[in-house]
């Protein structure tokens, strides 16, 4: 039986009454951009994420571009985060102005690992006499430390917090895969100084389209984020600094409100397909199960496995109509557009090493349990069926 790796359509069906019903009202009003619906979007994700302020925009790589300028990251300062992850975190971090660095992931989370942060911070930088941090080899300025919580799953953020603090850095979490998930009773986003989130179509909460937000509980932050998403105009016309055209519209934030109000138990029913393949896939080969450290709640946008021999397995896989990815096969020191980083194969040795063994299954909220069992039963079937 073949299982689609996404197939949005099983989704629509559900909502399309109150989707419908949503965009309709604003082709009614005429009102497209920076209206009620937006508005009121912002406010229900703050609410839901605990944010203090929520501030939409165009996508989740506008979001990181605009929060680093209005965190207030110079260009040519530099921005540590991880380079396993979708090429739009560092992309954003170019196009602000800033260097982009990368430390190495922790194997089991796939995220920044906090132990490889505090050996770059410690032993790559040093202070300079104004007490700002300095990178030994490239005279970079080092800003923002910039966490990924990558599939879906929080970084570990007390440990990369406290880092953040020890080092005066600004601390800015890319959560556009984690809309919803926890880090010790909080939501991911909330954590640092901002947060950003995407609403690409495909997202665990994702819109008709482009979209994305930036949280924080800056409030001067926030000020700044509604201006810079406007060219910088306070008023109409008159401009205090260069910005950029940026908004989410009032179409997205319209079929937004009507998903957000289902997300948790959309999220809910990843999380039960996730334990299901959890179970099914105990002992199976060298097959190695996400691991979700205590206090995280995973959302799981993506459910990812590791496998050594995951090129064959996704061949297998394919072979009998069952939809899987990789995320991401080529890691973004390794990317031809920042070579001059000077970055080589083998620095990273755990973000490689993972690029080469993930595979992500499907993990859609309306997959059937069937569906599940037919993953499963098909990674099983490789196995076992495979010369030993
Ligand atoms: C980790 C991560 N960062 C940033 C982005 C950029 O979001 P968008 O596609 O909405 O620009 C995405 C999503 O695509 C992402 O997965």
């Amino acid at each position: 039986m073949p299982v689609p790796f996404l197939d949005l359509t099983r989704q629509y069906s559900q909502i399309r009454a109150e989707v419908e019903a949503a965009v309709a009202e604003v082709f009614t009003t005429q009102h497209f951009i920076l209206g009620p619906q937006g508005k009121a979007l912002e406010q229900e994700a703050a609410a839901y994420l605990g944010a203090g302020h929520a501030v939409g925009v165009a996508s989740g790589t506008d979001a990181i571009l605009l929060a680093l300028r209005c965190l207030g990251l110079q260009p040519g300062e530099g921005v540590l985060t991880s380079a396993f992850t979708f090429f739009a975190t560092a992309g954003a971090v170019h196009n602000a102005g800033g260097r982009p660095f990368f430390a190495d992931i922790a194997p089991d989370t796939f995220n920044l690992s906090p132990a490889a942060v505090r050996a770059f911070l410690r032993e790559e930088c040093a202070r300079t006499d104004g007490g700002l941090l300095r990178h030994k080899a490239t005279g970079t300025l080092i800003r923002v430390l910039l966490p990924v919580h990558l599939y879906g799953l929080p970084a570990e953020m007390d440990a990369l917090g406290a880092l953040a603090k020890e080092y005066g850095l600004l601390l800015l979490e890319d959560a556009c895969q984690s809309f919803g998930a926890a880090y010790r009773g909080k939501r991911a986003g909330v954590l640092g100084d901002a947060g950003t989130c995407s609403f690409f179509p495909t997202k665990n909460l994702g819109g008709a389209g482009d979209g994305g937000l930036v949280t924080t509980n800056r409030a001067e932050v926030a000020d700044r984020l509604r201006r810079i998403r406007v060219h910088g105009s306070r008023e109409r016309y008159y401009h205090d600094e260069i910005g950029y055209n940026s908004r989410l519209d009032e179409l997205q934030a319209a079929v937004l409100r009507v998903k957000l109000r289902r997300l948790d138990g959309w999220n809910a029913r990843r999380a039960a397909v996730a334990a299901a393949y959890n179970a099914a896939l105990e002992g199976v080969g060298e097959v190695r199960t996400p691991r979700v450290p205590d206090g995280l709640t995973h959302i799981y946008h993506q459910y990812v496995i590791r496998a050594k021999e995951r090129d064959a397995l996704k061949a297998h896989l394919e072979s009998r109509g069952i939809g899987c990815m990789i995320y991401y096969p080529v890691p973004l020191h390794r990317q031809n557009c920042f070579l001059h980083l000077g970055y080589r194969e083998g620095d990273l040795p755990e973000t490689e090493r993972a690029a080469a063994e993930v595979l992500a299954l499907p993990v859609m909220a309306e997959l059937s349990d069937r569906e599940v069992a037919e993953v499963s039963g098909a990674i099983r079937d490789f196995y076992t069926e495979r010369p030993k």
